[in-house]
């Protein structure tokens, strides 16, 4: 089984106090930890987070990017902006945008390709609404969130990219998914990934969870043999609780 990358998604939470703090508690609990930590602040922290997790295991992410280099885009930014100040890894697609902020598979698609070709590693968001699972909708939404937003993306570039699913219905609910609900989800995202990828490419693609994990249900979900990690929202806003679930998995 691999290492598992954990990945906390503030949201709009955290002023820079804040951030000092949390990565101050943070360090010396996950120092230990084989699997790949990551915090993505908002904009604002970036550029503290990435000078207060210098030199250690903790990595920083965005939560969106614009697709554009540059250019009339009021309230935007550039992916090259975000690698400039040492941000790594940027969320894209996140379903909070694709509800509020008229994210469509199209732009996901093409903020994924801005943030690969600045040499950003995205964390592409897919996953089903409840009434999209209920009427039986869940697979044929997956499989063209993932065609539509992986078209054009290479293997080099998928060996960058980060997949989280996420159903929109465990999202800051404390709904989560089952293990083998989960698991059985994420595999028919693979299986796409096989489709567009060959065997190889989709095996060594890390695959996230995320809604309503925490320190609870992580190792539950964690063993899955599909599950290469989550997405935290709430449970990633406390240094002690994200630590858990960070550390709640080892091989
Ligand atoms: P919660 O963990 O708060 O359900 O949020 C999940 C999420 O949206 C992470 O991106």
């Amino acid at each position: 089984m691999k290492n598992k990358i954990i990945a906390g998604n503030w949201k709009m939470n955290k002023n820079q106090e804040q951030t000092i703090a949390f990565i101050n508690d943070l360090k010396p609990l996950v120092k230990d930890t084989k699997n790949t930590v990551i915090i993505c602040t908002p904009y604002l922290d970036l550029e503290q987070a990435v000078c207060l997790t210098a030199g250690t295991n903790i990595h920083v992410g965005a939560q969106n990017c614009h697709w554009a280099e540059s250019g009339a885009f009021t309230g935007e930014v550039a992916p090259s902006m975000l690698k400039e100040i040492g941000v790594e890894y940027v969320i894209i697609g996140h379903s909070e945008r694709r509800q509020y902020f008229g994210e469509t598979n199209k732009t996901v698609n093409a903020r994924t390709k801005a943030a690969l070709e600045a040499g950003l590693k995205p964390i592409v968001c897919i996953g089903e609404t409840l009434q999209e699972r209920e009427s039986g909708k869940m697979e044929e939404v997956l499989a063209s969130q993932i065609k539509e937003g992986f078209e054009g993306i290479d293997e080099e570039q998928l060996r960058r990219t980060i997949v989280a699913y996420e159903p929109v219905w465990a999202i800051g609910t404390g709904v989560t998914a089952t293990n083998k609900q989960a698991n059985d989800a994420i595999a028919f995202c693979r299986k796409q990934f096989v489709e567009l990828y060959g065997n190889d490419e989709a095996q060594k693609l890390y695959i996230q969870y995320g809604g309503s994990m925490n320190a609870s249900n992580a190792s539950g979900l964690l063993l899955q043999s599909e599950i290469d990690g989550g997405l935290i929202g709430g449970a990633s806003l406390d240094a002690e609780k994200f630590a858990t679930v960070v550390n709640a998995h080892k091989n």
